[in-house]
């Protein structure tokens, strides 16, 4: 392991790490731990992502023909090398790592044409790629165990947010798997007050679209709850050319479902977004959606609510000053992004479609403009995809 971190820090003395679009940070910032390799590792990975992106959109833009430039060639083959050594160093310790395999097929793809010196030209049938901005392309896999009351398992890493880092077991009493997610080391109280909510609200709701969570574990900040093979996000992203119109309306269904049910209990989620909605899939394909993390939760049956007025959240409502006035207008406007991605697969909300009008109504900056109810903008949701 020491050799791990003096790897690492040699690494950090010798390359900047900055990253400047706050997308990276993000995704990679919810991944640390508190752990320092793990932390370090995350910073590098939010780095090589933003550039690996910078020169992949260089090549959208030059495009098959055209001309790939000297600096970007040198980058390539550069991280090929790092990626290399990186995998290698970290391949027998918990720090293994997996790179996004799309990823590392364009990779591949560059590799045959790179040169280390001077431009190149991009091959004539080389394709156009599809960018990865908000999902991780690097994973940490690392495995330990997870111990509940009667045994101990072992977990495998499925997720991390901000908060949180979540792991799948298979519980062999029950041949299942279960997924345990445990507050990040280094919490504050009032992050665990938040998180013990998050459970107990979550653990009142019963609805075949919100995901369900089973105990509670004082000790230790963490809690079990049911396990999703993969977030809408990938879902969808993995499914895109093959969705029918079908599956993604009754998907569509499903979130407006879950949605509904927790607004008629008198709950906002205030984070919908694209990894916190999960998929399970049975065995004949059928897709089962399941809303989760309810860490921002707003639950207007409280008297007393968090007074916290700074806005957090993935799709953040322009129009709202303060978090502790979050109301059903600003879950819609997060609902737009997630219904025209369950519908398109498009993260840009903003384009020509049937359901348009609704869209733009769900995102206007006047308020008034705004849907007032769910029931609302269903019912002209469902008016304007009849042309769908
Ligand atoms: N029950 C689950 N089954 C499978 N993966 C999960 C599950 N819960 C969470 N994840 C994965 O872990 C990630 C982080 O979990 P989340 O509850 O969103 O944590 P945070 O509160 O830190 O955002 C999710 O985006 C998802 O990819
Ligand atoms: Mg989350």
């Amino acid at each position: 392991m020491e050799e791990l971190e003096l790897y690492l820090k040699d690494y950090v003395d010798k390359h900047s790490v900055e990253v400047n679009a706050p997308n990276y940070l993000r995704i990679y910032n919810k991944m640390k731990n508190g752990d320092e390799i793990n932390d370090v590792l995350c910073d590098i990975f939010a780095n090589i992502h933003e550039k690996i992106n910078n020169v992949f959109e260089n090549l959208n833009r030059r495009g098959a023909g055209g001309y790939f430039l000297a600096d970007d060639n040198r980058y390539i083959l550069w991280l090929n090398k790092f990626l290399q050594e990186l995998t290698f160093m970290t391949k027998d310790t918990s720090y293994k790592y997996e790179f996004d395999s799309y990823y590392q097929d364009i990779l591949n793809k560059i590799l045959v044409f790179a040169k280390p010196s001077f431009g190149s030209n991009i091959p004539d049938d080389f394709p156009n790629i599809k960018i990865v901005n908000f999902k991780p392309i690097f994973n940490l896999t690392h495995t330990s165990f997870v111990k509940t009351n009667k045994s101990s398992f072992q977990k495998v890493l499925v997720g991390a947010g901000s908060y949180a880092i979540v792991h799948k077991y298979l519980d062999k009493d029950y041949d299942t798997y279960f997924a345990i997610k445990k507050l990040k080391k280094g919490y504050t109280p009032k992050e665990l007050l938040r998180f013990k909510n998050e459970y107990e609200i979550m653990r009142k709701c019963k609805h075949p679209n919100l995901l369900r969570v089973y105990k509670y574990f004082e000790g230790d900040a963490s809690y079990t709850m049911e396990y999703c093979e993969e977030s809408i996000y990938d879902y969808v992203t993995r499914n895109n050319t093959k969705l029918s119109k079908i599956t993604r309306l009754n998907l569509l269904n499903q979130f407006l479902n879950g949605v509904g049910y927790i607004h008629a209990i008198g709950l906002l989620h205030r984070d919908l977004s694209y990894g916190n909605i999960l998929i399970t899939i049975d065995s004949y394909n059928n897709p089962f959606l399941k809303l989760s993390d309810f860490g921002l939760v707003k639950d207007n049956n409280q008297k007393f609510t968090s007074t916290d007025s700074s806005v957090k959240g993935t799709f953040r409502d322009p129009c709202l000053q303060s978090f502790k006035d979050y109301n059903f207008k600003n879950e819609e406007y997060a609902m737009a992004y997630i219904i025209i991605f369950i519908l398109y697969g498009r993260q840009n909300p903003k384009t020509s479609d049937c359901i348009y009008p609704v869209i733009e109504k769900c995102l206007s900056s006047d308020l008034e403009k705004r849907y007032s109810s769910l029931t609302e903008l269903r019912n002209d949701l469902s008016k304007f995809l009849k042309e769908y």
